[in-house]
């Protein structure tokens, strides 16, 4: 059965006390909504021990941003998957645009920490997304096929139930600019479709394929409403409890 996940990336935003403040909001009001959607949110690694004990008893679960791709030791610097789990988080987001863009980031790389995540019990949200070079050079699919490729061919059809997708146009992200419905719906099933060539159809079928770039309560219920867009990674809008809950309510 395919899930809906409605997950909020508060990237490199609110200091601990907010965090916990927010992650409360989401928790008392995600109380109202319907069961069907699977709600997360992923603090930076700071807040992960606090927002875990703030969740607590809720069904909204907890993610890192990232992991290391080495399993422990000599990393200054780095968070291990083990770490990520002792802390509460039953997910990580992978393969951000920012983490490509800004910290070198690359397919070989996220092979390694996929592999770490799921061996370690995490489930994984893997981002894809061209840049605007490359949807005006009309590479938009080729880019996020191979993206998608690159990483999970070297994984198995059982792997898979552990891993969500997340499509995320990177010229839309913290631009105001969205993806409109037609535009995500054609990524998200080609994205399905390079699924099911692989690992058949029971697993495309089943796979979650979250659309993320300036998803907001006005636009929400549009993209949701698309056969093949199963919820939304949220950047700026998952920073206040209320909208965020609102793009949940959209479904
Ligand atoms: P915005 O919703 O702020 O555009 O960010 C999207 C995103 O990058 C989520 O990971």
């Amino acid at each position: 059965m395919r899930k809906y996940i409605v997950a909020g990336n508060w990237k490199m935003n609110t200091t601990v006390p907010q965090g916990v403040e927010l992650a409360k909001a989401v928790v008392e009001k995600a109380k109202e909504l319907p069961a069907n959607v699977e709600l997360v949110v992923a603090p930076p690694f700071t807040h992960l021990v606090s927002v875990a004990e703030a969740l607590k008893g809720s069904k909204v679960a907890l993610s890192a941003q990232n992991c290391a791709d080495k399993e422990k030791g000599a990393y200054t610097g780095e968070v291990a998957v083990d770490m990520l789990v002792s802390a509460g988080c039953t997910y990580t987001i992978l393969g951000h645009s920012e983490r490509r863009q800004y910290y070198g980031e690359t397919d070989a790389k996220l092979v390694d920490k996929v592999r770490l995540a799921l061996a370690a019990g995490l489930k994984v949200i893997l981002c894809v997304g061209e840049n605007l070079d490359e949807r005006e050079a009309g590479r938009h699919f080729d880019v996020v096929k191979e993206q998608t490729e690159n990483v999970l061919f070297h994984f198995t059809a059982e792997e898979m139930a552990s891993i969500v997708i997340a499509y995320e146009p990177v010229w839309a992200i913290g631009t105001g600019k969205t993806a409109t419905a037609a535009q995500a719906e054609e990524i998200h099933a080609c994205i399905r479709n390079v699924i099911e060539g692989k690992f058949g159809k029971k697993v495309a079928d089943d796979l979650t394929i979250l659309y993320g770039g300036s998803c907001k309560p006005s636009n929400a219920k549009e993209l949701f409403a698309e056969p093949d867009i199963d919820g939304g990674l949220i950047g700026g809008a998952a920073l206040k409890a209320e909208d965020f809950i609102a793009i949940a309510a959209s479904f």
